[in-house]
């Protein structure tokens, strides 16, 4: 793949990965007989959770004239459409009653179905499958099935503590995706006395390894200048700190800290909303701080800084984005981003012709910059 495909590849309507699982919200934002909506990959869905609390999720659109299911009625398994009030069973989509047939009209409506997706809760959020865009003639279609279950975060204890938070970017979801893998943002958008300070800018050499779909930031001590990290040196009275960060696609950063008994772990998704919008959802588990009284809170604010200070930059970035500006990635500190877009178009080359994807690492390979 030559430079100006990838720079191609950087514009923000950049496509979004269908078949893959993202997550849609909390789980703990839709309660029993509710109805949600939201949107993912610009398809509109209704979500909710039936009487057993399962979660379900179904296009919100009735297949009949394309009324938000989202304003009908839900009794725990069934949804009604508030237009004509034809019924689908939450879970398979599948239509259950059109109240306008009369008796010896023998329109078969168990074949007619309002797009359901297969749906999962996990590490606190609900997951949708979104499969590739349905062929005309949807409404007729069982849901797909996933074939692989919802990705979900490593933990290395039973016992643990989880928390989460989220935010709405209005760049494309590559720009939120590059923003988060990028290492020469940290000095300039992430300081504050508590964390790190700017002239504490220094050299760093990390090591990659290609995996499956994604790349690796090798397990490595973390970075010395940052404050959390020295105290949780001194906290785990541990000899080794390492940390690994995977990046997978479609939308997964995966981190890990180990230090002796004590670890954290964090996945991290920005899902695309639509082609100019995103959010990044930020879930961890951790068994660190667990007697700590403020721990947990301290851990939050931290993250919550972070997050928001990354938001910030990106609402500004949307207005440089605004007319469609040229854009470059430099060695070695966007590395990284190439391998994503790389990733990305050789995954969508795959999809068209079938041909397994070329991996764009030949294997390990050290980066250098400065943070
Ligand atoms: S639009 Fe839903 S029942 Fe007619
Ligand atoms: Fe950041």
């Amino acid at each position: 793949m030559g430079p100006t495909e990838i720079l191609e590849r950087q514009a923000p309507d950049s496509q979004m990965l269908y078949g893959f699982w993202y997550r849609a919200f909390p789980g703990g934002l839709v309660g029993p007989s509710e109805l949600r909506k939201t949107i993912l990959l610009e398809t509109p869905l209704v979500v909710g959770r039936d009487m057993d609390g399962k979660p379900f999720a179904l296009n919100d659109a009735c297949p009949h004239r394309g009324m938000p299911l989202s304003c009908g009625w839900f009794d725990g398994q069934q949804v009604e459409c508030s237009y004509h009030g034809w019924k689908f069973d939450a879970q398979t989509g599948q239509c259950q009653l059109i109240p306008s047939l009369t008796a010896d009209q023998k329109l078969k409506v168990d074949r007619i179905y309002a797009g359901s997706y297969p749906c999962e809760e996990r590490d606190s959020y609900i997951w949708v499958f979104i499969p590739e865009p349905s062929p005309p003639g949807a409404g007729f279609t069982k849901q797909v099935d996933a074939g692989i279950a919802a990705p979900q975060i490593e933990k290395f204890s039973e016992k643990f503590k989880t928390a989460f938070l989220n935010a709405d970017m209005p760049v494309s979801v590559d720009h939120g995706i590059i923003g988060l893998m990028d290492p020469a943002h940290g000095p300039f958008v992430h300081q504050a006395w508590w964390w790190r300070a700017r002239h504490s800018i220094h050299e760093k050499r990390k090591n990659f390894e290609p995996i499956p779909n994604g790349f690796r930031m090798s397990a490595h001590a973390p970075s010395s200048n940052s404050a959390p990290y020295k105290l949780l040196r001194l906290y785990a009275d541990a000899d080794s700190i390492t940390t690994t960060i995977d990046f997978v696609l479609p939308n997964l950063r995966y981190e890990t800290i180990r230090a002796g008994k004590y670890w954290f772990s964090s996945l991290t998704t920005v899902t695309p909303i639509t082609r100019s919008q995103c959010r990044i959802d930020v879930v961890a588990c951790w068994n660190i701080f667990r007697w700590m009284p403020f721990g947990p809170s301290l851990l939050k604010f931290v993250f919550a800084k972070f997050v928001e200070q990354d938001r910030h930059t990106m609402e500004l970035q949307s207005e440089g984005l605004k007319h469609n500006p040229h854009l470059m990635l430099i060695d070695d500190a966007d590395r990284p981003a190439k391998w994503y877009f790389a990733l990305k178009a050789a995954h969508l080359e795959t999809k068209r012709t079938g041909v397994e994807p070329q991996h764009p690492m030949d294997g390990p390979v050290t980066l250098k910059w400065r943070s």
